[in-house]
């Protein structure tokens, strides 16, 4: 169907005053079966008398258009994208998002603890010193203190971020009674010299379980049923001795390496073990503090840091890669949309 000359001179009119500013412009305006010439090959099917008005209406939106395609400056010619809007032009797809690997881990942890009924609480970044330190059996002149390299908010007020997401066991202990599990997945924050391994902003999971009788023997299940959930394969762990003032005994877990199956390689930095975790039973006076009789109830407790567990289950070299721009690292997971 011919479009009649009045619609092609409004169209033309549209794109003059929209502005043209592309190469595609000039096609579309002057082209071989641009705008004006089909205007101009109306026109002489029309009677005399209206071909004279619209003949010059035409030459006028002609000289318009030859003036401003002209003065296009060549570099935006062949830069642009047509900004005339086409609407019968096929759209682009958009680029679909995905998980960060931080937060599919987070996922898999939250997803194994809540079916073995674990609730979950989050907390908040900004702490007090009383929960972060004091109450967890840390006093202020304690060396532990200095350990935790602490971002503070108001040193004399004693606000702080966060050093450990533990400030959530007294927070969750003191407001509710046993039979008690937890797991609190979260940001926080060490005042660190950054490098390769050091983070000043990283997550933890903290996860805790109080009730009677609970033993070390739970705790080493525990962990290893999650890390075996987490990994998606058998796992072997290490126990050792360690120490932390809020947990007696305390242990640090390692993980055989699942690199090179404990032989020694570059994650393993040739030793055959991954430090992956920090835990223990819940100090006596830990439980004092928030009103629970360590003779009635015992407890559990660990915090694992997540983009440690990332960095080994993706070989991610260098902790910066979660929090860099430069999505290099985390765009290699487009696959994982969970
Ligand atoms: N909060 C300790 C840390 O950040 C980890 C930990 C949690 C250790 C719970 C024992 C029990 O280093």
């Amino acid at each position: 169907m011919t479009q009649s000359i009045q619609t092609l001179l409004d169209e033309i009119d549209r794109i003059l005053t929209h502005g043209v500013r592309s190469e595609y412009a000039t096609e579309l305006l002057l082209g071989k079966e641009g705008l004006l010439r089909r205007a101009y090959h109306q026109l002489k099917s029309l009677p005399q008398t209206e071909r004279r008005n619209l003949g010059k209406a035409l030459h006028e939106r002609e000289a318009r258009a030859k003036n401003l395609l002209g003065s296009i400056p060549t570099v935006i010619q062949k830069d642009t994208e047509a900004l005339y809007f086409d609407p019968t032009f096929p759209g682009g797809a958009s680029p679909i998002g995905h998980r960060h690997p931080v937060g599919i881990i987070i996922n898999e942890i939250v997803s194994f603890f809540t079916k073995m009924n674990f609730q979950v609480r989050e907390g908040t970044e900004i702490e007090t010193a009383e929960y972060n330190f004091d109450l967890l059996n840390i006093p202020p002149a304690h060396p532990a203190r200095e350990a935790h390299d602490t971002i503070w908010i108001n040193r004399q007020k004693g606000t702080l971020l966060r050093t450990h997401t533990s400030p959530m066991q007294i927070r969750v202990m003191a407001k509710s009674k046993p039979p008690l599990r937890v797991i609190v997945p979260g940001r926080v924050y060490r005042y660190e010299a950054e490098d390769a391994t050091h983070a000043s902003v990283f997550h933890q999971v903290e996860g805790f379980v109080v009730q009677q009788g609970t033993t070390v023997a739970n705790l080493k299940w525990t962990l290893h049923a999650a890390l075996e959930s987490i990994f998606g394969r058998d796992i072997e762990l290490r126990f050792r001795p360690s120490y932390f003032p809020f947990t007696q005994p305390s242990l640090e877990i390692d993980l055989a390496c699942i690199h090179c199956e404990g032989k020694g390689c570059t994650i393993c930095k040739q030793t055959g073990w991954l430090e992956i975790l920090g835990a223990g039973m819940i100090h006596p006076q830990v439980l004092k503090n928030v009103g629970y009789n360590p003779a009635r109830v015992s407890g559990f407790a660990f915090g694992v840091g997540i983009e440690r567990l990332a960095m080994i289950k993706y070989k991610i070299t260098d902790i910066r890669s979660f929090l860099t721009p430069d999505r290099f690292v985390i765009d290699q997971f487009p696959g994982v949309l969970q």
